[in-house]
């Protein structure tokens, strides 16, 4: 970063529910809007941490539940500029369930690569495989996932984030389901390996942001075991993480500066 100019980076900030971002919109200034039929996007200059010469700008949206609706949000969000500053990176930040016992709710993970465990082409393409990608995983882009893991570990060793637990890698699993079954959990595992967690967005974003050049992380907090009891203990996380959901947004943010 060259010291003399003013340097700006623009994030795209995406989640499925606005419980998953929290007050994010109360910590933009200059705040605007921008809609796409029900898709609301909201672009500011972000009121955190002041840097001599770096402004940070934020658009965030919230897609919806779902592959189709986080890949138009994705899309939409890629397209968005602000102050005429295109989108640097875009993190999608939310909720999954756990697809290995030894997560818990509060734990966080930043996944090593991402499957659509509903994508299935056989017999033309091995399953799982993205037919237009000819890959079954997306890898997560090492320089946002290994600088999202070291900024997010530092600050819980701090205790600047109560209530997270411990950080994982592994690889998370999307598809148009929301998981309520052990027996399901395990017949993923057995097909994909390293498997830790499922939810309902990640490889559609990172499908989209991959298509489109535009670096990417995605970002989870576990909510619930994706078995029999899950609906019950997703809906109860969710009141809770909606009141701490920015805080893991703004502790990235307020260390931008060491990845640009
Ligand atoms: N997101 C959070 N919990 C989930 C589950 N059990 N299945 C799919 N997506 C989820």
């Amino acid at each position: 970063m060259e010291s003399d100019k003013k340097t700006c980076f623009h994030c795209g900030i995406l989640g499925a529910m606005p419980e998953e971002i929290g007050a994010t919109i109360d910590n933009l200034n200059d705040l605007s809007e921008t809609n796409y039929g029900d898709l609301k996007i909201f672009s500011g200059e972000w009121l955190g941490d002041e840097f001599d010469n770096l402004t940070i700008y934020i658009s965030v949206a919230w897609s919806g539940w779902g592959k189709v609706s986080a890949a138009r949000a994705a899309t939409r969000l890629i397209g968005t500029s602000f102050k005429k500053k295109k989108i640097d990176l875009l993190i999608f930040t939310g909720v999954a369930g756990a697809a290995n016992s030894s997560l818990k709710q509060w734990d966080l993970v930043v996944p090593s690569a991402l499957v659509q465990h509903d994508m299935d082409a056989r017999p033309l393409f091995p399953k799982f495989v993205v037919p237009t990608l000819r890959t079954d995983k997306l890898n997560s882009i090492e320089k946002y996932s290994d600088w999202s893991v070291a900024i997010l570990s530092e600050a819980i060793s701090r205790g600047k984030l109560q209530k997270f637990g411990q950080i994982s890698r592994g690889v998370i699993a999307t598809g148009d389901r929301f998981i309520t079954e052990k027996g399901l959990i395990n017949m993923l595992s057995d097909e994909i390996i390293d498997l830790c967690a499922v939810e309902m967005e990640g490889a559609a974003v990172a499908q989209v942001s991959h298509q489109e050049g535009i670096p990417w992380l995605i970002l989870r907090v576990i909510s619930d075991s994706a078995d029999e009891s899950a609906a019950q203990t997703f809906s109860e996380f969710l009141q809770e993480y909606s009141k701490i959901s920015w805080n893991l947004v703004e502790t990235l943010m307020s260390e931008i500066k060491s990845i640009i």
